[in-house]
């Protein structure tokens, strides 16, 4: 995961360092039983997630309980959809899903109103579950007062990656040039 948006964070230089690291990161995930057992991870935890969520969902829910709960429940929403997408492109499609299937959802009107909120919640939600699973993690070893800091810069930190990532893929850092076989997936 955290090598999967360092990669998109490359896009913030360059897409063609975006497209070089990510052809050399799929000799390692693109393995058959490395790809299976990725997709496994992924299901389980959404599965996992979901089942902590219903058993849960009858406590009081209140300040930063929600934002775990609620990025928690995006996570899940957000994983089923891109990976089910990733999958549908490569195999229905044909395509390489590389930078440019990613972008051209947030190229093509009406769709990019969907597609940049969807991403930049994705990586924002990121941040927040982890800040979140840190604090339980750690709080008999920290103070409120660090647990808090640490929070707030995580997901400083998630903000920024994710305000960079979809500017970088939505063509606000610089001109992109998306291929009219990408962009016909929309049509
Ligand atoms: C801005 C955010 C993101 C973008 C633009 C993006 C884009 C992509 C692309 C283009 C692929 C295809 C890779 C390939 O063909 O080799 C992919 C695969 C994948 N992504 Fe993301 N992703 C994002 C965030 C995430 C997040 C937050 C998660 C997890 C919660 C995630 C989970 C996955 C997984 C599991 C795959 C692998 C599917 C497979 O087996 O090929 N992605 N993503």
């Amino acid at each position: 995961m955290t090598l999967h948006l360092f990669n998109h964070l490359l896009a913030v230089g360059s897409v063609e360092a975006h497209i070089r690291f990510m052809e050399a990161f799929r000799a390692v995930y693109r393995n058959r039983v490395v790809e299976i057992i990725l997709l496994l991870c992924a299901a389980s935890q959404i599965a996992s997630g979901l089942t902590f969520v219903r058993r849960r969902w009858r406590e009081r829910h209140q300040g930063l309980d929600l934002l775990q709960l609620g990025s928690g429940l995006y996570l899940a929403f957000f994983l089923l959809v891109h990976v089910g997408a990733v999958l549908t492109g490569r195999m229905q499609f044909g395509l390489d899903t590389n930078f440019y299937y990613a972008a051209a959802g947030m190229h093509v009107l009406p769709y990019r109103y969907f597609f940049l909120p969807y991403y930049f919640f994705a990586v924002l939600a990121i941040a927040i579950h982890l800040a979140r699973a840190l604090h339980w993690l750690a709080r008999d070893r920290l103070s409120a007062a660090a647990m808090r800091a640490a929070t707030a810069l995580l997901s400083m930190c998630g903000f920024a990656a994710a305000a960079l990532i979809v500017a970088a893929f939505a063509g606000g850092l610089y001109d992109i040039t998306v291929p009219a076989k990408y962009l016909a997936t929309f049509q």
